[in-house]
């Protein structure tokens, strides 16, 4: 039995280069998700329903523009479809995480999307590979940021701007890489508005996808029309030594008061195997959902903003 979801390249157009380039330079891809049929409204309106409410991250932004209060909200008694209109009309962000996790065609699709790479990319071998699927308001944005593992976002429907910043000390100090892989913020970083004039900015389309270098720093902003993305992330060896060695120096610096330390990622052997063993469990349960306490609001597909408020 032929198990496969996808029965052409998901990868389009790859060409040669873009084995030198993927991971290091922004490359901008096209690809044939939408063709497994699991992205559709209807599919994902069924795995909103079947997702473990941990798993399930809503948020609701303020009125401004640039308000970053965020409200945690929850599903009630929404389906799926509702969820996904509600979101359409009001100004919320739906985070479904670790699909690979309970839903097992999203696993076998995301295994089949690194094993494409895998087989293009000689050397190129991941790991911890995670699957999540952001269905987000018209003009919603996610804030200037940097993310500890490789990223990629593969657009399905409606479109946004993408800003990928350098990734010299200028945009992101080595500080702020410490502080991300620490968690000791909530990965907003400082923003200037001038950062814009040194960005490159990518238009991203159904059926495109994009991915940047290891920490550059990037920011989303929806078009008017609700965008449903998928977000893939992976480690490798490299982004792992990498992580270890900030890491490292993030203690070292917070304990010893150490500056300017080395953040070569192939400096490794000074890194202690059982402290990189540690890591490892740690970042375990870094990786596993947000707690969240209190909710703020409710789905409301009948509502003018698409929710109910609960407080
Ligand atoms: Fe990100």
């Amino acid at each position: 039995m032929n198990s496969m979801v996808m029965q052409a390249d998901i990868i389009s157009n790859w060409e040669d280069r873009h084995e030198s380039l993927f991971g290091v330079e922004l490359v901008k891809l096209n690809h044939r998700l939408i063709d497994s049929g699991l992205f559709s409204r209807e599919a994902l309106g069924r795995v909103i329903e079947r997702c473990p409410s941990e798993h399930l991250g809503l948020r609701a932004m303020g009125t401004e523009i640039d308000d970053p209060k965020r409200m945690e909200g929850e599903l009630g008694n929404a389906s799926g479809m509702e969820a996904i209109e509600a979101i359409e009309k009001g100004r919320m962000w739906m985070n479904i995480r670790r699909v690979m996790d309970w839903a097992p065609e999203y696993k076998t699709l995301l295994d089949e999307v690194f094993g494409e790479f895998e087989a293009r990319m000689p050397g190129f071998k991941t790991f911890k590979r995670n699957l999540g699927v952001l269905i987000s308001s018209p003009n919603a944005n996610v804030f200037y940021h940097a993310d500890i593992q490789g990223q990629s976002l593969w657009q399905i429907e409606g479109s946004k701007s993408v800003y990928i910043y350098p990734r010299s000390e200028i945009f992101i100090t080595p500080e702020n890489v410490e502080k991300i892989l620490l968690r000791e913020t909530a990965e907003d970083m400082p923003y200037e508005n001038w950062f814009d004039d040194y960005a490159t900015h990518v238009d991203l389309k159904p059926g495109e996808m994009v991915s940047w270098p290891l920490y550059a720093p990037h920011r989303v902003k929806n078009h008017d029309c609700l965008n449903i993305s998928a977000t893939m992330e992976h480690w490798t060896r490299q982004i792992w030594n990498s992580y270890a060695v900030h890491y490292g120096n993030g203690v070292l610096r917070r304990t010893l008061g150490l500056k300017n330390s080395s953040t070569r990622d192939h400096g490794l052997h000074v890194y202690p195997k059982a402290a990189a063993t540690f890591l490892w469990k740690k970042l375990g349960k870094q990786i596993t959902g947000d707690v969240v306490k209190q909710r703020d609001f409710r789905i409301d597909a009948k509502s003018p903003n698409g929710r109910a408020s609960l407080r």
